[in-house]
């Protein structure tokens, strides 16, 4: 199989990382749950993983670091826990339903929601953001675009919000692991990230950094392993955050995929992933009838190559690429329709190619060779 959906969920995993997982869930214990060795080496497995998460993201504090289930996790604990009805929240219109969604449910409640529209290469448009943050107490934003590989400059944006008092929070799920993210020099509230994509971990564990001086009211209630004596939910970090018991083989497997792009290097990672991205999308650019999406290589990007076919379904691209030379992309809308309709991709979908760290320009020559021929097939129906 040649896989292409790296920016859904990274596969295959470092050899280390299926080791660690495994141990971990043989090993078993529950941390902070007993005092015998099986519970203390579980704490230890979530102590080292947060240890190294916090140096990733350079947080002066590891406590500050909560696990949770996923990227989409994360955001919806920092939003339904950090803003309020009556807030003035600024967005972009290239945000994934786990931004969107959640921002829609808060402006039932009556958050106010400002969308700062981006042009069709998925790009802000500063004036507007700056009009958008007067008077604001949020903004929340994508790092990267999973649809175009649009990257936007988060810390540049983090302190023109600061400048004005606006509190940032970074959906990080499409970077982390490829871009550098510095949450030191205090320009964002709250970061969230997924561990299964570019954190090379296996599903069903993310994490959320929330600033120090920032009190985030919990998504969840319940035991902690600390303070069982009160009704109230703990009000330190992690543990405010972090009710019942965690995915211990997850954090794990996590711990040794940052260990593993702490090796390799995240930006020889990054070039790697771009290079192919890039004979990905020049390779698209002469096929016909072909629509690529999103900014060219000139911009700063993330590996995401996505393209619509004038007059061929997307979901029958893929199908067929699949078929044929056993090629896993992904189709539709990608679970981000605002994307979509700011590139204007919301009616035919797009299909997309998100290369990683361990495919080749071989297989990228394949692909563009069996999609040639696919289009061709396709065209003459
Ligand atoms: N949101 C993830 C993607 O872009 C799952 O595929």
């Amino acid at each position: 199989m040649i896989y292409l959906d790296n920016a859904a969920t990274s596969w295959p995993k470092p050899e280390s990382v299926y080791q660690k997982t495994e141990e971990a869930l043989r090993a078993g214990g529950s941390p902070g749950r007993g005092g015998y060795q099986k519970a203390r080496k579980a704490a230890e497995v979530l102590y080292e993983a947060r240890e190294a998460l916090a140096e990733l993201i350079r947080a002066p504090i590891a406590t500050q670091i909560a696990f949770a289930q996923n990227a989409t996790d994360a955001l919806s604990m920092a939003l339904f826990g950090l803003i309020k009805p009556g807030d003035i929240v600024v967005t972009t219109s290239m945000e994934h339903n786990a931004v969107a969604r959640p921002l829609w449910q808060l402006q039932q409640t009556g958050v106010i929601i400002r969308k700062v529209s981006c042009n069709a290469q998925g790009e802000l448009n500063w004036s507007m953001l700056k009009e958008a943050l007067s008077g604001a107490q949020w903004i929340v934003l994508t790092h990267a675009s999973n649809v175009s590989g649009t990257v936007f400059p988060i810390h540049e944006i983090g302190r023109l919000a600061a400048e004005r008092n606006v509190r940032c929070i970074v959906d990080a799920c499409q970077t982390i692991g490829v871009k550098e993210i510095d949450v030191q020099a205090g320009l964002f509230s709250a970061v969230a990230f997924s561990g299964h994509k570019g954190l090379l971990s296996p599903q069903g564990v993310g994490a959320l950094y929330i600033e120090e001086t920032l009190s985030c009211k919990p998504l969840r209630y319940g035991g902690t392993g600390s303070l069982s004596e009160s009704e109230e939910q703990p009000s330190f970090m992690p543990d405010r955050l972090e009710s019942g018991t965690p995915n211990v083989p997850g954090i794990a497997g996590l711990l040794a995929g940052v260990e593993y792009i702490a090796a390799k290097g995240q930006d020889a990672i990054c070039r790697h992933e771009l290079k192919l991205a890039q004979l990905l999308w020049e390779g698209l650019g002469v096929l016909p009838k072909v629509k690529r999406l999103g900014p060219g290589f000139a911009a700063e990007r993330t590996a995401v190559v996505s393209f619509a076919v004038e007059g061929i379904d997307s979901g029958m691209i893929s199908r067929a690429l699949e078929e044929t030379a056993a090629i896993a992309s992904r189709s539709g809308l990608h679970c981000a329709p605002w994307a979509h309709k700011t590139l204007g991709s919301l009616e035919s979908g797009a299909v997309r190619f998100s290369p990683g760290i361990y495919n080749n320009e071989a297989e990228i020559k394949i692909v563009l060779e069996t999609l040639e021929a696919v289009l061709k097939t396709e065209s003459a129906c």
